[in-house]
């Protein structure tokens, strides 16, 4: 894996506080107060509420409960792919002061929004500790940590630009192997929607970012795309028209109710063989093993070539846990070897932990773990490698608009004013 440092760097990565403006906890002291004289309980706050991704949280708790017995797993799961809804809650508790023991965070700009706000603790002692300076790649780690410190364990490494298909719509069609370049892949799309099919199944807000970037990549580049968050490429150029007006065109080929619907209700297109494809991180492996949907095929993105688009999970101790020693017990876990097998084998991503044993892993996986060792690393504004909760909350709305009006100017527009805002910040 080539993780490229501009991409990972915090430092280089916008952030912005829109969201979390203003809430810094005000306790500050070790959790003990609150406890009440030594809480068991550690809440573990997820949007892993349902499916593949409920199956890996279960993995891991399943672990935890071996290694840390004398503590109670509490489930603060808020449904809704992505965050789309916990990270509203959250803001709002950590606002209010009255965080969860630990929460779900991604590394990268998305985590230094928390940093920023002062909202969690440095974790670098426990990384001494517990020797996970060395368990994870240096560029994952890179993404951990500001000034030195390093403030997130994190679970897993996912990838996001994957296209996955439901195989008997495309034999039945006369697919029989997934385009490599954006133009073979419009003349399948062409195919499938004069049989009547939906060619693409898509979702609301940052199921779009995801399948935009994906055009961005294949039409940029991984470089040029990797600068989009590192202000070396500019937002307002003739490669950005292009993508935009393929991924509006590609817009003609999905669902017309994509903006009501989650991930998994696209997904269920797919299964339902009402669709034939779908762009989506590989939470989707998890899920529809889950779901019993085994006829399923997955290829990289059409036209992204070797770019693992990642992104990874990671939990954090906040400032004013009730139980931070039930929290640390809980990311003990989350970085051990067997915490990220019993969480990995079931949520469908691949360990963050370079000790991984391939043959333990369900099919996709493996091949995700061999791609990972030889692609290049670029990362992802919704899923919060590449940006921070503004941005990505300004390139939503400016999409939400988009999939209404189709305007082009307007969206490369706001896109170039949100880099404005937040690039570099
Ligand atoms: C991502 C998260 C994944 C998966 C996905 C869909 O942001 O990193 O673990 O949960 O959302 O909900």
């Amino acid at each position: 894996m080539r993780f490229n440092a501009r991409a990972t760097s915090l430092a280089a990565a916008g952030i912005a506080l829109a969201l979390l403006a203003g809430g810094c906890g005000a306790d500050e002291g070790d959790g003990s107060g609150n406890g009440g004289g030594g809480t068991k309980k550690v809440e573990v706050f997820t949007w892993w509420a349902d499916g593949g991704e409920k199956q890996g949280l279960d993995g891991l708790v399943s672990q935890f409960k071996t290694d840390c017995s004398q503590y109670e797993f509490v489930n603060g799961a808020v449904a809704g792919g992505a965050g789309s809804n916990a990270k509203q809650v959250l803001a709002s508790r950590l606002q209010q002061s009255d965080p969860p023991d630990t929460f779900q965070a991604h590394a990268g700009a998305e985590l230094a929004d928390y940093i920023k706000a002062g909202q969690i603790e440095d974790l670098s002692a426990q990384y001494k500790e517990w020797g996970l300076s060395s368990a994870f790649p240096k560029g994952l780690v890179d993404s951990l940590t500001v000034g030195g410190k390093i403030y997130s364990v994190p679970a897993n490494i996912h990838r996001a630009n994957v296209l996955w298909a439901n195989k008997k719509v495309l034999a039945d069609n006369g697919i029989t192997s997934v385009a490599t370049t954006l133009p073979q892949f419009f003349t399948q799309l062409d195919t499938l929607k004069a049989k009547g099919i939906t060619p693409l199944a898509l979702g609301k807000d940052w199921t779009q970012q995801m399948l935009f970037e994906a055009v961005l990549i294949s039409d940029l580049g991984t470089d040029k795309y990797i600068g989009l968050w590192t202000a070396k490429t500019d937002w307002a150029g003739s490669d950005v028209t292009t993508a935009i007006n393929d991924y509006k065109k590609l817009l003609d080929y999905t669902n017309k109710d994509r903006d009501s619907l989650d991930w998994t209700d696209a997904e269920k297109q797919v299964m339902d063989g009402k669709a034939a494809f779908q762009l989506m991180g590989d939470w989707e492996a998890a899920d529809m093993d889950a779901k019993g949907f085994k006829d399923y095929s997955y290829t990289v993105f059409p036209g992204n070539g070797n770019a693992y688009q990642w992104l990874a999970d990671s939990f954090v101790l906040p400032k004013g846990a009730k139980n931070p020693e039930g929290t640390k017990c809980w990311l003990k876990t989350v970085g051990s070897a067997a915490g990220q097998k019993a969480f990995n084998t079931k949520k469908g991503s691949i360990p963050a932990r370079t000790d991984t044993v391939a043959a333990d892993y369900p099919a996709y996986q493996q091949s995700a773990i061999a791609d990972w060792a030889k692609d290049v690393a670029v990362p992802s504004c919704p899923h919060g490698s590449a940006c921070s909760q503004g941005w990505q909350g300004a390139v939503n709305s400016a999409q939400g608009k988009f999939s209404s009006d189709g305007d082009v100017a307007g969206l490369q527009k706001a896109l170039v004013a949100a880099a404005k805002q937040f690039a570099g910040k």
